[in-house]
């Protein structure tokens, strides 16, 4: 994606309002981890509604390039798997492009394959940091040698005789949760992790899924998950929802222009990812969950919203893993909310796809709305149109792209990007659903 020429983008005021029923694309966490444990499964497993975006598709370049057989079948995905411990070492370097959750996740499953690998990214990826997954992740066996500040590229040596992990994690991440699980599927005896607070727990259930022995307990605030090594995977069909992190996009774009009526359909509901829309609902947000269902082990529902006035909101730190991804489109609904709202504790927003606790402070500031960093606060001085007219650097964030291309719905002057193609990452075809509801998005 780096070698294509940047694609600026300008998002206008619309005429009319925001009108329609439309789908999301798959769930991007769900797709990663359906791809990496049907590569560990015995059997065919079959995928449906796999998001086909830039981050998944590497991970499964990448689960290809170890062994697995994946192929296409219509709009389906299938995956033959080699069993756990069958991966076999790549020719190539591993190239998991943008994707944290690609790179997190594949080092667990290396250390525990006795072979050597290495691994990069893109220069986004290139910065983030790993040795929060490379740290505990030594106690396998496994050997590392990262560059400098434990960065990509990485290269591992996985354990030939994987001890299984004791580890209670210092930050709440579901990335750091699931590379332990996996490195533990190959080691004998259990793994455990505890987690400081509950976050998404895509793995635990879909390992569950797969037929391994997952145990969950409460810990204080948080949870304690015990994996039993070297279960015998067996292939199983995934259902993929719609994922919420994108379906926020067009949620907080209907909330904003005046006389907008949506509808996103076949969200995920997975309680560990529906901060947002509590949030949102706080800010009095017309936003009701329709059709309510479970599909294959995850909650899923129709999203109705309608244009309301919103007001600030107080975002406790708490909150913070249940709707991580979803700081800077939040922010920008905050902009255009009565009143001024704080979101707190969002360290984990420094290491993202960007610095996004910098990064969104400057896409509302770009768009003449007042903003304060306060430690690991975000403060934001909302009204009901900002004046906008600004342009936003994206810096390889395709999630601050599409809360730019959100905020200059609402804004009095149009908002400029100064590049749409990291979108293609998680929300490919975003700019012309977009566009199909009404939202006016053009090439500047
Ligand atoms: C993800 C976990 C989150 C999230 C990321 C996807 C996952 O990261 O930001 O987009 O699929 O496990 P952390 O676990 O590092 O918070």
């Amino acid at each position: 994606m780096e070698t294509q020429p940047a694609r600026p983008l300008a998002a206008n005021r619309p005429k009319n309002p925001l009108i329609g029923e439309i789908a999301v694309p798959g769930d991007k966490s769900i797709s990663h981890r359906a791809l990496m444990f049907g590569a560990l499964a015995v059997g065919q497993t079959r995928i449906t509604g796999l998001l086909e975006g830039e981050d998944v598709l590497r991970t499964a370049a990448a689960m290809r390039a170890l062994g697995a057989e994946i192929t296409r079948d219509g709009a389906d995905w299938l995956v033959s798997g080699r069993g756990i411990g069958g991966l076999t070492p790549p020719e190539d370097v591993l190239d998991m492009g943008n994707s944290g959750t690609a790179a997190r996740l594949l080092t667990g499953i290396l250390a525990t394959h006795d072979f050597s690998s290495v691994m990069t990214g893109d220069a986004s990826l290139r910065k983030r940091p790993m040795g929060r997954v490379i740290e505990p992740l030594k106690a396998s066996g496994a050997v590392f040698i990262a560059r400098e500040g434990n960065r990509l590229p990485l290269t591992i040596q996985g354990a030939r005789d994987a001890l299984p992990i004791t580890y209670r994690l210092p930050v709440a991440s579901a990335q750091v949760k699931s590379a332990i699980l996996l490195a533990g599927l190959n080691a004998r005896g259990i793994t455990e992790v505890e987690e400081p607070e509950p976050t998404r727990d895509h793995s635990e259930n879909m390992l569950t899924h797969f037929g391994a022995q997952v145990q969950v307990t409460q810990a204080g605030r948080g949870r304690l998950i015990r994996l039993t090594g070297q279960p015998e995977l067996r292939a199983a069909d995934v259902a993929v929802p719609g994922d919420p992190s994108s379906a926020a996009f067009p949620l907080v774009a209907g909330l904003l222009v005046p006389g907008s009526k949506l509808v996103i359909s076949g969200v995920g509901l997975n309680p560990l990812r529906t901060g947002l829309f509590d949030t949102l609902r706080e800010m009095g947000a017309a936003l009701e969950i329709r059709n309510f269902r479970i599909q294959g082990g995850e909650s899923v529902g129709d999203i109705h919203v309608e244009h309301t006035a919103l007001v600030a909101v107080d975002v406790p730190a708490a909150r913070a893993p249940s709707m991580i991804d979803e700081y800077p489109v939040l922010a920008v609904a905050c902009a255009c909310a009565r009143g001024v709202s704080r979101f707190r504790g969002l360290s984990e927003l420094r290491v993202k796809e960007s610095d996004r606790l910098a990064s969104t402070a400057a896409m509302l500031r770009a768009g003449a709305v007042r903003v304060e960093i306060e430690g690991d606060d975000l403060i934001v001085h909302g009204s009901a149109q900002p004046a906008g007219g600004g342009l936003v650097e994206t810096h390889m964030d395709h999630r601050l792209a599409m809360s730019a291309l959100v905020f200059g719905q609402a804004t009095r002057a149009p908002m400029r990007i100064d590049d749409a193609r990291f979108i293609d990452t998680s929300f490919p075809g975003f700019v012309t659903l977009m566009r199909r509801l009404g939202a006016d998005i053009l090439a500047p």
